[in-house]
């Protein structure tokens, strides 16, 4: 489990606090997303889950972050690291070494994971992943979404509890971007790996995930179900945070009287639901 209590963190000679008053629980086995509006200070929470803060950014910090019963104040980088794992957005300069092979390797030398483990490890990451037929290939002529699960695959060789990825699909399409969360369901549902994604693609953490937090202006403005909190469209519209159209209509249906069910979250409920609506009207 990963506990924020109370937590503040001001980067150095930052006129004001990127994140305030934290108080958030992730639970063992969660697949949550994390949306807000851009400088939300969403990053900023990443970085104290894998210990970037204070390891890395120094500043002010005030409470407490618990990962996994630990103070990640108290912890070193490495053994954050071999909880959690980290993927960014922009993998490319992430990347240490030229071959698939050697950059899933790189990770687990560092971490010193004994030599008898190794290939297993190699092996079942890619496997994990889907992309053991990448093992060889240079890491340079890897499409945008290969080189996001060779990042995921590095990440996961070393057995991580939490994986962590900030923007994900930034620099992917729209099909690369549904396998990148298709996979990442497999790995939570089969794995029982807790999954914490920042995303801006909302339609893709309504399919996927199950529990969403709001951040804005470096506070929780709303955490919950995905359902329970896109429930309110206009209070999301209002921090610049653009619920799916399915569900603002159906939120609309609802203000108008037309119905009491909770909001749509697709396309096929929002047709259901409208369904149901003119079945009633016409009767
Ligand atoms: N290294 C840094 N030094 C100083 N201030 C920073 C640093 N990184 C981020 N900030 C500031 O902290 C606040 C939160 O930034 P953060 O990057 O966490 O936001 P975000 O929600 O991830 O935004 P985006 O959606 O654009 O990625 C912003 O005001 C930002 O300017
Ligand atoms: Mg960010």
């Amino acid at each position: 489990m990963i506990k924020f209590e109370n937590f503040s963190f001001t980067y150095p000679d930052a006129p004001a606090p990127a994140l305030k008053n934290i108080n958030l629980e992730i639970q063992k086995g969660a697949f949550l997303g994390i949306i807000g509006p851009s400088g939300a200070g969403k990053s900023t929470l990443t970085y104290a889950i894998n210990g970037a803060i204070p390891h890395y950014y120094q500043g002010v910090c005030q409470g407490q972050v618990m990962v996994d019963g630990i103070d990640v104040f108290d912890s070193t980088p490495e053994t954050i690291s071999l909880k959690v794992g980290s993927v960014f957005g922009d993998v490319e300069s992430f990347f240490v070494a030229s071959v698939v092979e050697e950059e899933i390797l790189f990770g687990l030398e560092n971490f010193n994971i004994p030599r008898s483990e190794i290939e297993g490890r190699i092996t079942s990451a890619l496997d994990a992943v889907g992309i053991s037929e990448l093992r060889y290939r240079s890491i340079s002529s890897l499409s945008g979404g290969q080189k996001q699960k060779v990042a995921i695959s590095a990440a996961i060789a070393l057995r991580p509890q939490i994986l962590l990825l900030d923007e994900p699909t930034s620099e992917l399409d729209p099909q690369s971007s549904r396998q990148i969360f298709s996979l990442l369901r497999t790995l939570n549902k089969s794995n029982g790996m807790t999954i914490v994604v920042v995303e801006q693609k909302i339609m893709l953490l309504c399919e996927y995930v199950d529990r969403l937090t709001v951040i804005n202006d470096g506070e929780i403005y709303s955490t919950g179900s995905v359902r329970d909190v896109l429930s309110t469209p206009s209070k999301l519209e209002k921090i610049g945070v653009n619920c799916p159209r399915v569900t603002t209509l159906s939120s609309k249906l609802a203000a108008a009287g037309l119905t009491n069910e909770p909001v749509a979250l697709n396309l096929n409920e929002a047709e259901s639901m409208v369904r149901r609506i003119i079945r009633d009207y016409i009767r």
